[in-house]
C-alpha cells in the first residue's frame, strides 16, 4: 500500500491518510457569514473524495478581521449551529474537518468591516489596497487574542475535529512575525522574540480554551520574500518555540501578496516544479522532530512526488489546494489505483472566480465550457 494511505494521528485525532485539503476560501457564505447549502455541498464532496482532513476556507474571528466578501464567520456564538451543519455533513461522509481561523489585519478593507480602518501591528501601507492600517493598541492586541480563543472554542463546540491558526500570507498573525509589517518598538516589535510574542500568546489562549487533547495546528509562512520580511531562519525559530509549547501540527507555506513570491505559484509543469516550499517543510521537520507533525503545501501534484517526500520523512502530511478545486475526487482516484498527476495546470484562474458571486471554482474548466 502507498504510504499516502497510511493513517497518522495529530494529537488524539486519527487522520485516515496523509492528504490534507489545504484551506481554500470559497466565497460561499451568506451575508451574516453563515455557510450556505452550496458551501456545505462542496465541502461534503471533498469528504466523499477521500481527503484525509478537510480544511474549509479561513473563518474570521473578529468583526474587523474579515478578509474577503462572502467569507465564513466564526465571530459569535450564533455561527455555531450553522457551522455544525457543515461539520455534521463531513462526519456523515466519514471524514475529519479542521477550522482554519484568521484575522486579516492590514489585509482587510474598510468595505468589509463597516467602514473601519483595518488594524495591523504598525502603520505600514498594504500595497494592493494602498490603505495604511491603524497601529494596534495593547487593548486591540488583547481583544484579538481573546477573539482567537473564542473562535477556537466555537470551532470545538461546532464539532470541528481540529483548529488551525492562520499565520501565513500576510494575515495578522504572520504580519506580527514579519519585520516588513511589524516595526513596533514595544514588547510586540523589534527583535524576533518580541515579534513572535503575538503568535505565542494567541496559541496559549487557544490551547487554554480547547484543552490539551484537542488538535491545534498552524499554517506558518516559512518565508515572506519581502524586504525585512520573515526568513526561513526566523520561521524555524518560531516553529520550534510553538512545537515546544505543544503545537500539534505545522503546515509550512510562504509568500505574500506584496513579496516577490506568492503562496500559490503558477507554472507547475513537471515533477521538479512541484513542492516549492517542501525544502522549508523539511528544514522545519528536521528541527521539530517528533514534537509536532509537519504538513508540506505548495504545488504538490503527483502521487510519486508526494510518496517520495513522505517516505523520506520531509513531512508527515501534504496539503493540496488547487488540484482539489478542479478534481474534488482526486484522492479517491489515487485510492482506487489511478495514481495520475492532478489535472490542475496552476493557472490561478480560480482566484478570479473566488471573488465572483458563485464563489471559488476552476476558472480554467469554466472557460473551456463557455
Ligand atoms: C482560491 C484559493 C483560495 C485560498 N484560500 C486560502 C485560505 O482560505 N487559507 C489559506 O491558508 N490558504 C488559502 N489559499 C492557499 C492554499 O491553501 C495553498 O497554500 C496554495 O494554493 C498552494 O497550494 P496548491 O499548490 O496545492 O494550490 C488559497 C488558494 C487559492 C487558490
Ligand atoms: S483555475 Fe483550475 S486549473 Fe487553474 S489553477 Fe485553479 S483549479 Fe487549477
Amino acid at each position: 500500500m502507498s504510504i499516502i494511505f497510511e493513517p497518522m494521528t495529530i494529537n488524539k485525532m486519527e487522520v485516515k491518510n496523509r492528504i490534507v485539503r489545504s484551506a481554500t476560501y470559497e466565497g460561499m457564505a451568506d451575508e451574516p457569514g453563515y455557510p450556505t447549502e452550496t458551501l456545505i455541498n462542496m465541502t461534503e464532496d471533498l469528504a466523499k473524495g477521500e481527503v484525509g482532513l478537510v480544511v474549509p476556507g479561513f473563518l474570521y474571528v473578529s468583526p474587523d478581521g474579515k478578509a474577503t466578501p462572502r467569507q465564513t464567520s466564526i465571530v459569535s456564538d450564533d455561527t455555531v449551529p450553522q457551522l455544525k451543519k457543515l461539520v455534521d455533513r463531513v462526519h456523515a461522509a466519514g471524514d475529519k474537518v479542521c477550522a482554519q481561523i484568521v484575522h486579516a489585519g492590514r489585509q482587510s478593507h474598510p468595505d468589509l468591516i463597516g467602514g473601519l480602518t483595518p488594524i495591523g501591528p504598525s502603520p505600514v501601507t498594504f500595497a494592493p489596497s494602498k490603505i495604511t492600517p491603524r497601529e494596534m493598541t495593547i487593548e486591540d492586541i488583547n481583544r484579538v487574542i481573546d477573539d482567537f480563543g473564542e473562535g477556537a472554542r466555537r470551532a470545538k463546540e461546532a464539532g470541528f475535529d481540529a483548529v488551525q491558526l492562520h499565520s501565513a500570507h500576510g494575515y495578522l498573525i504572520s504580519a506580527f512575525n514579519s519585520g516588513y509589517s511589524n516595526i513596533r518598538t514595544d514588547q510586540y516589535g523589534g527583535n524576533l522574540e518580541n515579534r513572535m510574542r503575538f503568535v505565542l500568546e494567541v496559541y496559549r489562549k487557544v490551547r487554554e480554551k480547547v484543552g490539551p487533547d484537542y488538535p491545534v495546528m498552524i499554517k506558518l509562512s516559512s518565508a515572506d520574500f519581502t524586504e525585512n520580511g520573515t526568513t526561513i531562519d526566523e520561521s524555524k525559530q518560531i516553529a520550534l518555540r510553538l512545537a515546544e509549547e505543544g503545537m500539534d501540527a505545522i503546515e509550512v507555506s510562504g509568500g505574500t501578496m506584496e513579496g516577490t513570491k506568492s503562496p500559490a505559484w503558477t507554472k507547475i509543469n513537471s515533477d521538479t516544479d512541484e513542492g516549492y516550499y517542501l525544502s522549508n517543510a523539511e528544514t522545519i521537520k528536521e528541527l521539530v522532530g517528533d514534537k509536532a507533525k509537519v504538513i508540506a503545501v505548495g504545488g504538490l501534484r503527483s502521487p510519486g512526488v508526494i510518496e517520495q517526500a513522505l517516505e523520506a520523512g520531509k513531512a508527515d502530511f501534504v496539503a493540496i489546494c488547487r488540484p482539489l478545486i478542479r478534481e474534488p475526487d482526486l484522492v479517491k482516484k489515487w485510492k482506487e489505483g489511478n495514481m495520475k498527476r492532478a489535472d490542475c495546470i496552476s493557472c490561478n484562474l480560480c482566484f478570479a472566480e473566488s471573488g465572483k458571486e458563485g464563489g471559488t471554482c476552476c476558472g480554467y474548466l469554466k472557460k473551456e465550457q463557455e
